[in-house]
């Protein structure tokens, strides 16, 4: 009994002993049995940080950064595009239907005539080239890079199921705007205009896979014959 009551008496000193250091600093790192993710190379918000000369691990936008939406001097335009022109209205510019239907056909608010058409089908490939080429393929087939690294289910616009007939421009509006399954909406970084220029430009893929021969070949001999006529580039 006597010795129990000592072993019982230095563990309770030494627990009392100890429990004022459990808030005491040390310069050593505390021993974790499980680091999980407590520790990360990364510079945390409102953080000093030794990596950079001015001790501040808290950046500075890179010099001519330009807010989504905003030009240079800060306003609320993209080229003269006021912000609105990413989404927020009503009728079948903005939505891409007609009385809760999905419609067919170009907006007239892209004003298009026969002399600005080349440049919006121009600007709809550039789009489409930068926001779905890397899933749905430089020719809409639906074999972009990321179906060669495991991404399922690409949709191949060149189908039927796509043409027209079958889904309408303002069906695709949609989908580019909000999305479907596995694929990301596309109304935060393409504004209304450039939407309907990547339908136009899909439609113009469309076609060009079901293209009449002698439009082809003539197409084909044009662009060929201007090549021979061109100067050799040295
Ligand atoms: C990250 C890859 C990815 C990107 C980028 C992408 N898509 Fe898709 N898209 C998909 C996938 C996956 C599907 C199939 C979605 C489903 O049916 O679940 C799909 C489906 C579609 C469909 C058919 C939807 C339906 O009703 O079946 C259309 C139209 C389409 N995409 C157009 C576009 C356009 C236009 C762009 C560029 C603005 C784009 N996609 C960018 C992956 C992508």
């Amino acid at each position: 009994m006597k010795y129990f009551f000592l072993a019982y008496a230095i563990i309770a000193a030494l627990f009392i002993g100890l429990m004022p250091m459990r808030g005491g600093k040390s310069p050593d790192a505390p021993i974790r049995l499980f680091p999980d993710m407590d520790e990360q190379d990364k510079l945390k918000p409102q953080k000093p940080d030794a990596f950079f000369s001015d001790g501040q691990g808290a950046r500075q936008p890179v010099h001519g950064t330009q807010a989504l939406g905003f030009n240079a001097e800060g306003a609320s335009v993209i080229g003269g595009i006021p912000e609105p022109e990413f989404g927020g209205g009503t009728g079948y510019y903005a939505t891409g239907g007609i009385d809760g239907y999905y419609a067919n056909g170009m907006p007239e608010e892209l004003g298009l005539t026969a002399e600005n058409v080349g440049a919006f089908l121009k600007r709809g490939e550039e789009v489409f080239n930068v926001n779905c080429a890397i899933c749905h393929g430089k020719s809409a087939d639906g074999l972009g890079m990321t179906s060669h690294y495991g991404v399922p289910g690409i949709a191949n616009l060149t189908q039927d199921t796509y043409g027209q007939a079958a889904y309408p421009d303002g069906r695709l509006f949609s989908v580019i705007s909000d999305g479907k399954g596995n694929m990301g909406a596309y109304k935060h970084n393409v504004n209304l205009r450039d939407r309907w220029a990547i339908i136009a430009y899909i439609r113009a893929l469309q076609f060009a896979r079901k293209a009449p021969y002698d439009l082809v070949k003539d197409a084909y001999d044009k662009a060929t014959a201007s090549a021979a006529a061109a100067p050799a580039a040295h």
